[in-house]
C-alpha cells in the first residue's frame, strides 16, 4: 500500500483533499471506513489528544491495520492537534502515520522551536508532519448560540507562515482562514477568508490544512481545494449525526438494551455523512 505522503502528493497535483474525520470509538469507525470502502477513496482517521486516551493509541493503530488488510482501502492515522510533544512520539512509537503538532497557542518562535523538534523525530520515522500557524479560536466542537466571526489577529499571517517553515520543515500546514471548530448555531458557517488563502498559495506555497470543516459552505471547499488545500478535517458534523441518531433511535425503542442493534441507525448516518464529504473533496476513486 502506497504512504499517506504519497496521496498528499497526489491530492496536491491533481487538485483533490482527503478527509481526515475524527472518531471516539469503534462503531464510528465503522461508519468511516464503510464510506470509504464504497466510495474507493483514500481516508485519514484522527484522534486530538483526548479522542487517542480514550481508544488507546495501540488501539487505534490495532485497528487500522485490521480494516486496512481487510478492506484494501488506504486507511491512515493522524494525531490531531498534539500539543504534548511527547504525546506525539508516543503515537510515532504506536505506528500512526501522521501527527500535527499545534503549537498556535504559543509564541511564533516557540512553536517554531517545538516543530523542529517533532519534525525531526517525526522525519526519521518517515511520517507526514502537519504543523500550525494562526489560531481556530476555539475549543473543539462546540455548537454556537451565537454568530461566530474569527478575530483577523487570529488569521494565518503570510510572513509568519514564511518564517516559520524557513525553519520547521513541516509536510503539510494547518492555516487559519476562517473556519472554527463546531458549527455555527445558524446552521452555515462563515465564509472562508479566500483572499487570505491565495495569498498563502502564492507566498508561503505549502499544502494546507482547513481545520474546522465542518459547516463550511460547499463552493468554499471547492474553491479551497483550488487553491492548495489537501486535507480538511471534520469532527463535528460526524458527532452530531451519530450522537443525534442514537438520542432518537433509544427514544423510539426504550426497552432497546443491545449496543449492536441501537447503533446501527448511528453508522448509517456516520456513513452517510463521511461519503457526501469525500464526494465533496474529490477523493472518490482515488484509492
Ligand atoms: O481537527 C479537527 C477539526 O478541525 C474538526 O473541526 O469539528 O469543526 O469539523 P469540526
Ligand atoms: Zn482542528
Amino acid at each position: 500500500m502506497k504512504n499517506l505522503k504519497y496521496y498528499l502528493d497526489k491530492a496536491y497535483k491533481e487538485g483533490w483533499a482527503i478527509g481526515q474525520f475524527n472518531f471516539s470509538d469503534w462503531s464510528q469507525v465503522r461508519g468511516i471506513v464503510q464510506a470509504a470502502q464504497n466510495m474507493k477513496s483514500p481516508i485519514i482517521l484522527g484522534t486530538s489528544e483526548g479522542e487517542a486516551k480514550f481508544v488507546g493509541l495501540q488501539e487505534a493503530v490495532a485497528m487500522r491495520d485490521a480494516l486496512r488488510k481487510k478492506t484494501g482501502v488506504p486507511i491512515f492515522l493522524n494525531l490531531d492537534h498534539g500539543k504534548s510533544v511527547d504525546y506525539l512520539k508516543e503515537a510515532v512509537a504506536a505506528g500512526y502515520d501522521m501527527i500535527h503538532f499545534d503549537g498556535s497557542k504559543l509564541p511564533l518562535d516557540e512553536n517554531i522551536k517545538k516543530s523542529v523538534e517533532v519534525v525531526a523525530f517525526g522525519k526519521w520515522k518517515g511520517i507526514v508532519v502537519e504543523g500550525e500557524v494562526g489560531r481556530f479560536g476555539t475549543d473543539a466542537s462546540k455548537l454556537y448560540t451565537e454568530k461566530f466571526q474569527i478575530k483577523e489577529e487570529d488569521l494565518t499571517k503570510v510572513d509568519e507562515a514564511k518564517e516559520y517553515l524557513k525553519k520547521a520543515h513541516i509536510d503539510v500546514m494547518a492555516v487559519s482562514i476562517g473556519t472554527f471548530h463546531g458549527i455555527d448555531a445558524s446552521g452555515v458557517s462563515p465564509h472562508l477568508k479566500l483572499d487570505r488563502l491565495k495569498d498563502l498559495k502564492e507566498n508561503v506555497g505549502i499544502a494546507m490544512v482547513l481545520h474546522g470543516g465542518s459547516g463550511t459552505p460547499e463552493e468554499d471547499i471547492k474553491e479551497g481545494i483550488k487553491l492548495g488545500i489537501v486535507k480538511i478535517n471534520i469532527n463535528t458534523e460526524t458527532r452530531l449525526a451519530y450522537t443525534k441518531t442514537l438520542r432518537n433511535t433509544l427514544d423510539a425503542n426504550k426497552d432497546q438494551i443491545t449496543p449492536y442493534k441501537y447503533l446501527q441507525n448511528s453508522i448509517n448516518e456516520v456513513q452517510k455523512v463521511i461519503e457526501e464529504k469525500i464526494k465533496l473533496f474529490g477523493s472518490e476513486g482515488k484509492a
